[in-house]
């Protein structure tokens, strides 16, 4: 449905889960691909992956760990040697681990604000001098906790409010460009690290999907699909934009309690 052929795509963080897909998907659209992460055994079974899904691309691999600045802009460099330009930016690095406020140290903190904000912050620059004015296009992986409050989330919902922020603010800075940035906020994404770190269980994720309006946790190609249409030209006038994409779930929460209110109401009718 939308054509990439020859677009260079770059997705940090994209060697795992949700933003691999959203890699994959690029490349099947025809797009080169470069990934990275901070795993080499991940980078290489990354690129392994995007070339079975299109022989015909060029996809490369870096090594880094967003926080380490030095690492993050060699990164960088050999991206520019290999595609001159980007037209997709994917910013998609992320950490997570449930914690009680009270038990999280101020490094657990500072572990996830460094990689969620800092990094994207420093992704960010560091591929603006690369990127395409006039129809270069920023995506930023976001999470509902950047403005649902969840217990046990404390870092990962002040880190993700301030990406959605770093969002709204570069929409502005940069739309002068014809540079455009929007995020998107996954709901709980099935076969995910992310998902399953804070729903370990079976149980727990048909849980999570009844309380999902759609009544289903989401597929890695559901965020795909999101990825393609904002960075394509069917979304041209589409800047600062923060869209979720959960199936309703970050509406409220309560899709399953108002649905069983609903039956209940029904059963006493007839
Ligand atoms: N509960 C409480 N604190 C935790 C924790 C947990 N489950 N896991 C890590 N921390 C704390 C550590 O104790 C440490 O703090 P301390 O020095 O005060 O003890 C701090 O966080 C950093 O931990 P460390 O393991 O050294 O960090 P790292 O840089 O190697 O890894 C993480 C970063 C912790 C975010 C790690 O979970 C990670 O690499 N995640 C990437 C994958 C992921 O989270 N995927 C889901 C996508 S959102
Ligand atoms: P994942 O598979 O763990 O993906 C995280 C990716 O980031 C991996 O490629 C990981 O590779 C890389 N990474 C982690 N720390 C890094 C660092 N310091 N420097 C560079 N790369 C780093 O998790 P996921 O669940 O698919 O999550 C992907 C994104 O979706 C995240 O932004 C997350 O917040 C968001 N999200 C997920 C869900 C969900 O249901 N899963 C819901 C909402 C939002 P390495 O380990 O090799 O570094």
């Amino acid at each position: 449905m939308f054509d990439y052929l020859g677009k260079n795509v770059v997705v940090v963080g994209g060697t795992s889960g949700i933003n691999l897909g959203i890699a994959l998907s690029f490349a099947k659209a025809g797009a080169n691909v470069a990934v990275a992460s901070r795993s080499k055994d991940k980078v290489d079974a990354a690129v392994a992956k995007l070339t079975i899904e299109n022989p015909d691309g060029h996809h490369i691999g870096a090594c880094f760990d967003v926080r380490d600045l030095d690492a993050l802009s060699l990164g960088f460099e050999y991206i520019a040697a290999a595609f001159g330009t980007i037209d997709v930016l994917v910013s998609g690095a992320a950490g997570n681990f449930p914690a009680s406020a009270e038990k999280l140290s101020e490094n657990g903190f500072k572990s996830v604000m460094d990689i969620d904000l800092l990094g994207s912050f420093q992704v960010l620059k560091q591929a603006l001098p690369l990127l395409k004015g006039k129809g270069g296009a920023i995506i930023q992986i976001s999470a509902p906790q950047a403005f649902v409050p969840m217990p046990m989330q404390v870092h990962v919902c002040a880190a993700k409010a301030g990406v959605d922020m770093l969002t709204k603010t570069l929409a502005i800075e940069w739309g002068y460009k014809g540079i455009r940035i929007n995020s998107i906020v996954p709901g709980p994404i099935a076969g995910t690290e992310g998902f399953d770190r804070l729903a370990p269980t079976q149980e727990l994720q048909d849980h999570v999907a009844k309380g999902v309006p759609l009544r289903r946790n989401g597929s890695c190609e559901d965020i795909a699909n999101a990825a393609l249409f904002l960075a394509s030209d069917m979304a041209s006038y589409i800047t600062g934009v923060v869209l979720p994409v959960d199936g309703g779930w970050s509406l409220g929460g309560a899709g399953a309690a108002i649905a069983e209110i609903g039956q209940l109401a029904k059963q006493k009718q007839s």
